[in-house]
């Protein structure tokens, strides 16, 4: 694969572009995008398993592991999480998007998600709640603080497992490849496929061979 920042990501692309810059002021809002769009399986027992799809989600600590999801109190899922303190967060693909919107508009209070996406149910490793089988990862994670912030209540929660599709795993390297699985975004109402590789971290410092210059 070649880095595609050698042709178009330097500097002088945005110095260009700097000239013709003008701003215009909008009222206070949530525009920080794109953003992931993951389906979260919650449930204690396969009677009360669910899904709920979700942006406002992230990662907050490496050591220990920790990220959050913001849920509103209305949602099916949000008593469900308060109550067994334990969530899946499953990243989801291109072949994941229909069901990833069909979660995030319908509700659990009058579908079961899985059967109706075909969606398997995945034994997880620590938690009760299920893995969705399909999604390449399922990251684990128990409830250590809820916030309550206003529309959106956030569950700071620890990583406690992390299940990665074996299909993904490049058999010569042993490297994970996420962005074979086609993962997508959301951005201001809409998603989109993620995957055009503009470089590696720390490429802006690297050295450029001979060749390069
Ligand atoms: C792309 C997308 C992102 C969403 N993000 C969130 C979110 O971060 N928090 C939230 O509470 N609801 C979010 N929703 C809405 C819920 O997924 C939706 O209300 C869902 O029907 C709730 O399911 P439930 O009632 O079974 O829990 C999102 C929906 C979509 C389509």
């Amino acid at each position: 694969m070649s880095i595609r920042s050698f042709s178009f990501c330097n500097k002088e692309v945005y110095l260009k572009k700097k000239q013709k810059m003008s701003k215009i002021l909008w009222k206070p809002g949530t525009m920080i995008y794109p953003l992931p769009a993951v389906m979260v399986s919650c449930g204690g027992s396969p009677d009360e398993y669910n899904i709920i799809t979700v942006s406002w989600t992230g990662t907050i600590c490496t050591d220990p592991p920790m990220c959050y999801i913001s849920v509103r109190p209305s949602r099916h899922s949000y008593e469900i999480i308060k109550r067994t303190g334990e969530f899946v967060i499953n990243l989801t693909t291109r072949e994941l998007a229909f069901a990833t919107d069909w979660c995030g508009v319908k509700s659990g209070a009058d579908h079961n998600k899985f059967s109706e996406m075909g969606l398997t149910p995945v034994k997880a490793e620590k938690v009760k709640a299920p893995l969705i089988g399909e999604s390449p990862v399922n990251i684990e994670c128990v409830v250590r603080e809820i916030k309550e912030l206003g529309t959106h209540h956030m569950f700071i929660s620890e990583v406690v497992a992390v299940n990665a599709e074996s299909e993904y795993f490049d058999r010569k390297t042993g490297v994970f490849r996420l962005y074979d699985a086609n993962p997508i975004c959301y951005s201001h109402g809409k998603y989109y496929e993620t995957g055009l590789f503009i470089g590696k971290f720390g490429f802006s410092v690297k050295k450029k061979r001979k060749s390069e210059k």
